[in-house]
């Protein structure tokens, strides 16, 4: 099928309002190449940059949500790390005019505090300047972990409840939910991992109670628009039940 076709396919049948993407892949990508690892996070940043471009420019989905770097990647070498979150400022200081003139909004998930503060600043602009956009809701999780996430709300709730504002008994899922770092963003439909490995890796938990899960040995790098609306079409296959009997 020709993209054309497949968009067409996809536009068929109920789109998914938020996709999670678990971008892996990248340093293997680059060694099969006989490249440095850190060759395959910038190839990473261009296939991404390409796929929210796509899924903005088609109004594919109004929400991606992409996971950049986890609360775990801090243990990856130092000079990886520097590395990273050095692409990931100059990303977001570099193309963060094109975010506002595409109708992007965006929201980084995650300890930014802990961030360097270059990229913290970076994060505050692009995050203020962009909130308008309608064209397309992104969600980049930088160091996020969905443990921290989870442990942000319970810290919220506690200094809520010592300052009288909530009633500990009365909380719940849903409004737990709204104390979340992720409030504001619908429960990912389907959550896509590329590069073989079958796990959430600490990823969405909360939130991911009833995603879809979708796994490709695809590499990052070469994640294209193709393989996105491949993904799609699996998870519009699928039935979703939410716990529930079938009609
Ligand atoms: C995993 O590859 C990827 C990451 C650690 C995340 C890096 C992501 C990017 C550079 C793209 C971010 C883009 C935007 C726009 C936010 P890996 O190093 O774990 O690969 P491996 O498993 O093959 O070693």
């Amino acid at each position: 099928m020709t993209q054309g076709e497949l968009l067409a396919a996809v536009r068929m049948q109920t789109l998914p309002r938020h996709v999670a993407l678990i971008m892996d892949g990248n340093g293997r990508w680059a060694q099969r190449r006989g490249l440095p690892r850190v060759e395959g996070h910038r190839q990473g940043i261009q296939a991404a940059e390409r796929l929210i471009h796509f899924v903005a420019g088609e109004r594919l989905v109004p929400c991606l949500s992409l996971f950049a770097f986890s609360t775990e990647n801090w243990n990856r070498p130092q000079e990886e790390v520097d590395y990273l979150l050095d692409l990931l400022a100059r990303f977001i200081r570099e193309r963060g005019d094109e975010f506002v003139e595409r109708g992007i909004r965006l929201r980084v998930l995650g300890a930014v505090e802990a961030l360097p503060p270059s990229l913290q600043r970076a994060i505050t602009d692009i995050e203020a300047r962009s909130r308008r956009g309608d064209a397309l809701d992104l969600a980049v999780g930088i160091n996020f972990g969905g443990r921290w996430s989870i442990v942000e709300g319970a810290r919220r709730a506690a200094a809520l409840a010592r300052e009288g504002k909530l009633d500990p008994g009365a909380l719940d899922e849903a409004s737990f939910a709204r104390l979340l770092p992720t409030a504001g963003f619908a429960d990912p439909d389907l959550i896509v991992r590329t590069g073989e490995e079958k796990r959430i890796s600490n990823f969405y938990l909360w939130e991911a109670a009833y995603s879809e899960l979708y796994f490709t040995s695809i590499l990052w790098p070469d994640f294209d628009e193709d393989a996105l609306l491949e993904a799609i079409r699996d998870y519009q296959g699928r039935r979703r039940r939410f716990g529930k009997v079938e009609a």
